[in-house]
């Protein structure tokens, strides 16, 4: 049987598809909430620099993601995870260039910044139109992470003054649905009251019940200070754990360190650290995958009977749409809705699967 993280990320394909992304999108459904809204997901959150690229390069164990100073990324990047069998060589897709296969991760990097450069034109705005981008290996575990652009106090040379205040508007309306799993970035080397992520996740997570905190770079922090009392849930208190992690520095990635000796590295940091061996079984990034992989699909499966329902309203609202354009076969528009309609069929049936205990075609 498909992974349920798998089959809500296909939903979340024809959602994209449809141009139903939440709010900000100009959606076919109009159901409310709509169906995108419906699927649980995990939102990356934090300030810029704050270490939020690394901490996603790290969960995937591959470099692919543009860097640089200012704004880098400008619209939501959906990436979804997917587990292959072993020995299956890690390649990557996106939704807007079907069937072409990536397997030369540096040309992802180059196409996530083309596609954001159309998007958002020359003059570096944001734009809410997703990428989605799909990465296939055997050594990642099956989840979904939505990069935002980071928090930012000002502008930089050539981007306009609201840009400010639309990222954060952007990552509210992210943020706010209650299906909304938050992971927010907080450098450790900065004051936690300041934290851009925490800010904002405590806003509309007051009770900090669906937010995961990462607190990276303790490898900077001030000599003879440490964050255990973050790390040990006491300074600021959150249902998860807080998850600490050591990404590489800019030396490393001007010297080429890549992702396997990085990962080895942040395993000896916790491993010997005086200050963080007896919790070094639940720090690190592979950590923070696995613990983020089992909480995403236990919140897919609390949430199937709502998903199903909703479903079966996109169901009925594209029956209505078809009756309207007519013969499918003839038009474009219709032959995608027909396929996206196919498509919302199959995954009621196998969610339903799931529902009746995880057996296919179990009892009914
Ligand atoms: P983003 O703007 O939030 O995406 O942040 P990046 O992931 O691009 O990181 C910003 C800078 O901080 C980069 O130069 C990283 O190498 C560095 N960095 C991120 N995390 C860590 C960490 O845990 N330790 C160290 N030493 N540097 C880090
Ligand atoms: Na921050
Ligand atoms: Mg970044």
């Amino acid at each position: 049987m498909e992974s349920l993280i798998g089959l809500v990320n296909r939903l979340q394909n024809a959602c994209t598809l449809l141009g139903d992304y939440g709010s900000a999108g100009d959606s076919v459904f109009s159901s409310v909430p709509t169906l995108w809204e419906s699927l649980p997901s995990v939102v990356v959150v934090g300030g810029q620099s704050s270490g939020k690229s690394s901490v996603l390069e790290s969960i995937v164990g591959r470099d692919f993601l543009p860097r640089g100073s200012g704004i880098v990324t400008r619209r939501p990047l959906v990436l979804q995870l997917h587990k292959t069998e072993p020995r299956v060589e890690d390649y990557a897709e996106f939704l807007h260039l079907p069937k072409q296969r990536f397997t030369d991760f540096s040309m992802v990097r180059k196409e996530i910044q083309d596609e954001t450069d159309k998007m958002t034109g020359t003059n570096r705005r944001i734009s809410p139109v997703p990428i989605h981008l799909t990465i296939y290996s055997p050594n990642v575990v099956n989840l979904t992470l939505i990069d935002l652009p980071g928090l930012t106090k000002v502008a930089i040379e050539g981007q306009p003054e609201a840009i400010v205040r639309d990222i954060e508007s952007m990552v509210r309306s992210y943020i706010l649905k209650p299906n909304c799993i938050i992971l927010a970035i907080t450098p450790a080397n900065q004051d936690i009251a300041t934290s851009d992520a925490i800010k904002l996740s405590k806003e509309v997570d007051p009770l900090g019940e669906r937010t995961f905190g990462v607190l990276t770079k303790l490898d900077l922090m001030d000599k003879g200070t440490n964050a255990v009392d973050i790390l040990e849930g006491r300074a600021y208190q959150l249902r998860h754990p807080w998850v600490g992690i050591v990404n590489r520095s800019q030396a490393d990635i001007n010297n080429k360190v890549d992702m396997v000796a990085a990962r080895q590295r942040e395993h000896e940091f916790f491993a010997t650290s005086l200050d963080y061996s007896h919790l070094a079984g639940r720090m690190g990034s592979e950590y923070l995958a696995k613990l983020l992989s089992k909480h995403l699909e236990a919140e897919i499966k609390a949430r199937i009977p709502a998903i199903t329902s909703l479903i079966n309203h996109s169901i009925d609202e594209l029956e209505r749409e078809m009756s309207h354009i007519g013969n499918p076969v003839a038009v474009d528009a219709a032959a995608q809705l027909y396929t996206i309609l196919e498509l919302c069929r199959a995954f009621e049936r196998v969610f339903k699967e799931h529902l009746d205990g995880g057996r296919p075609g179990g009892d009914r």
